[in-house]
């Protein structure tokens, strides 16, 4: 089975292709400078050439305070150019799975998130992957939507990583405890969508298991660590950032569970997350 995967400079496009590499597949990966996806033109000879069975789309505009200045580049990437690799994954008739995020929701909720909630994004980054759902699944039935959380992934620019980078150098970091969601290791959802390739098309919900705030998440990584820095509990109101972050956008696992896909608890793939990455740099 040939595979196709977008955005492969990114975190999780670099671990998908590590993953489906070392597997019976024969794998395309393209980072942005070997496929923009707002170029319709290369997306289309490009697929043209490899006829992929299978598109993942993981590249985004994922910074959210940025794309409320780059309103544009935002709709350009998340939306059109997700519209874009829909349309031309339905001329070859590959099937498309798309990673969007719990930012499509408002995080007004106080349970987890399942796949029939409605969508009501708040942020320009949200409304924009939200578009990029709406399209692909109106222009090809073959389309699955596949939203996660929090992610983090080995050399990605996350929380996880900042949170190590300030705890090397700051004695105390402020951090939001009233925003609740579900970290999710790269790796983890990796494993899941490599068995979703093989379920009915859809969207489906995909976060590792739980849920914390980023207050918690953070002590966290830090007791992991046994960095000698406080973690100081803040309001969002108090925090830098004015672009607005769901309060709460756990996603619900009981679709993917009902699907036999389970992922373990975060708390679990952050320290394996942390002990490789321990590993790597040599401590
Ligand atoms: N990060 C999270 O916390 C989080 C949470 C929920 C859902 N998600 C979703 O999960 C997916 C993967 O996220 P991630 O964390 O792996 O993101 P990431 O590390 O920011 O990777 C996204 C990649 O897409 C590339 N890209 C940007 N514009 C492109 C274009 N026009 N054509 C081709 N590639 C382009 C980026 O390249 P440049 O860096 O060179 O621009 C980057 O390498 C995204 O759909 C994201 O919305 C992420």
């Amino acid at each position: 089975m040939k595979i196709l995967i977008t955005g492969a400079g990114g975190q999780l496009g670099k671990e998908l292709t590590q993953l489906l590499t070392t597997k019976e597949y024969k794998v395309f990966s393209y980072d942005r400078n070997q496929l923009d996806i707002t170029n319709r033109t290369q997306v289309k000879e490009i697929f043209e050439r490899d006829r992929p069975d299978i598109v993942i789309n993981t590249a985004a505009f994922t910074k959210v305070d940025l794309c409320e200045k780059e309103l544009e580049k935002a709709y350009s990437v998340n939306a059109i150019g997700t519209y874009h690799l829909a349309c031309e994954a339905k001329k070859i008739k590959a099937r498309f799975f798309h990673i969007s995020t719990d930012y499509v929701f408002d995080g007004i909720n106080n349970k987890p998130y399942t796949e029939n909630d409605s969508t009501s994004p708040r942020t320009i980054y949200g409304k924009s992957k939200e578009l990029g759902e709406v399209l692909a699944l109106a222009i090809y039935q073959d389309t699955t939507i596949v939203r996660t959380s929090w992610l983090y992934g080995h050399e990605g620019y996350n929380f996880v990583n900042t949170i190590k980078q300030l705890a090397r150098c700051k004695k105390e970091i402020r951090v939001v405890s009233d925003q609740y969601g579900c970290p999710t290791y790269t790796k983890d959802i990796g494993i899941a969508l490599e068995q979703l390739l093989m379920k009915p098309s859809g969207i489906y919900h995909v976060s590792n298991h739980g849920s914390c705030s980023w207050f918690e998440f953070a002590n966290e990584i830090v007791s992991f660590l046994n960095a000698k820095v406080t973690v100081i509990p803040i309001p969002s109101k108090e925090y830098a950032s004015k672009t607005p972050r769901p309060m709460y956008s756990v996603l619900s696992s009981e679709k993917i569970n009902s699907n036999g896909i389970f992922l373990r608890e975060w708390k679990e793939g952050l320290y394996e997350y942390l002990t490789k990455e321990a590993d790597n740099s040599g401590h």
